[in-house]
């Protein structure tokens, strides 16, 4: 079967890289696929938002059997739901389901109701009522766009200076645009952060290897959150125990919110967690597979991606093997200089 992979990223280019392994996948598509990706795909000038081209290409390529949604904007934009609606199959939650991502107020609303732990929180819709409570709330505090901001949406802010500052940029100045129309302020946690991305049919929920990403700009911890500039796998902080719980506690819990919602969600749910001795909270969640994430634990996986990816959309992830090698992962991401906040894009690499 041939497959068309959305996106263009160190992420997609591990997607490539395992599917190419499936005796059952032949040709892959990329849109837009980078030079890398070139190696094992072809890659199509689309833009990961441009729905209407990229539906148009599917329609214009009856041998694409499956089309998989890898990055965040074309989830929540609804790329699956315009494929579906032409006839086309899709790996991907729909655009009522990417929303756990697309809204950290509807996902922390969600952990509330559902009574998922996470830290405490507030969600503002004005500047002048979050700029009041940063007056007087514990800090450090937490400060995060409500919308999509490319994993940059979240400040820290150990002072009350810091706090209003975020504020204002956010939803003053509009940083991150419309995504700062609301935000969410919530308590600081510690511990230990880890990413547990897991697919899932809406029913089962199969989690794949562990993995750590740091996030901040520099070395030691330093510097401004972002989108990650590394990662390993598996972390040693989950233990099977932890895991064991996770599942109750989180996972499921998770899957059948968002069922109980009239949202169900298929693809691969990403649950960024904080680890603090008996204590876990959900920091996050997102739609899809985490970048640099993808890039250590999929090369582990042994089972067939096609086949997962199939089994998700056809509700038998029961029966489908999902299986790890031993041994471990390590992504290191170079960056260009002023990241995440101003670069030069498009340097060749040699
Ligand atoms: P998010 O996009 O919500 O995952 O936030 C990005 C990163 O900010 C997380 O991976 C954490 O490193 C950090 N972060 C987010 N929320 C909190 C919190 N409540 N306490 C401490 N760190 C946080
Ligand atoms: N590395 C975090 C993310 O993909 O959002």
């Amino acid at each position: 079967m041939n497959v068309l992979v959305v996106g263009g990223g160190g992420r997609e280019h591990a997607i490539i890289d395992k599917l190419s392994q499936s005796p059952k996948v032949g040709r892959i598509y990329a849109a837009p696929g980078n030079a890398g990706i070139a190696e094992l795909a072809e890659c199509v000038p689309l833009a990961a938002t441009d729905l209407k081209g990229i539906a148009d290409f599917v329609d214009a390529h009856p041998d694409i059997g499956l089309t998989v949604v890898a990055p965040d904007d074309p989830l929540a934009l609804g790329l699956v739901d315009l494929l579906e609606e032409r006839g086309h199959r899709a790996f991907g939650p729909r655009k009522n389901a990417a929303i756990i991502e697309s809204s950290k107020a509807f996902s922390k609303e969600l952990m509330k109701k559902y009574g998922i732990p996470t830290a405490a929180f507030h969600t503002f819709g004005e500047a002048a009522e979050a700029l009041d409570y940063v007056r007087t709330a514990p800090l450090p505090l937490v400060v995060k766009a409500d919308g999509l901001a490319l994993g940059k949406g979240v400040i820290i802010a150990q002072t009350r200076e810091e706090a209003e500052q975020a504020v204002r940029e956010v939803m003053c100045d509009k940083k991150f645009g419309a995504a700062g129309n609301r935000v969410v302020i919530e308590e600081f946690l510690t511990g230990r952060e880890v990413s547990v991305l897991a697919f899932t049919d809406g029913k089962t929920v199969r989690p794949m290897v562990a993995s750590q990403d740091h996030k901040r700009a520099f070395d030691h911890d330093e510097g401004l959150n972002t989108g990650g500039m590394g990662t390993f796998a598996p972390s040693r902080f989950y233990t099977p125990a932890l895991a064991e719980r996770c599942m109750k506690e989180v996972f499921q819990p998770t899957v059948a919110a968002m069922n109980a919602e009239g949202r169900p969600f298929k693809g691969v749910l990403y649950f960024g967690l904080m680890i603090d001795g008996e204590k876990v909270r959900v920091l996050e969640y997102n739609a899809r597979f985490g970048d640099p994430e993808t890039q250590v634990v999929l090369p582990l996986l042994k089972s067939d991606l096609l086949d997962i990816f199939q089994s998700c959309i056809d509700g038998t992830l029961e029966d489908q093997p999902v299986e790890w090698e031993e041994g471990a992962c390590v992504c290191v991401i170079l960056a260009s200089g002023g990241y995440p906040v101003r670069y030069e894009k498009g340097k060749p690499i040699t």
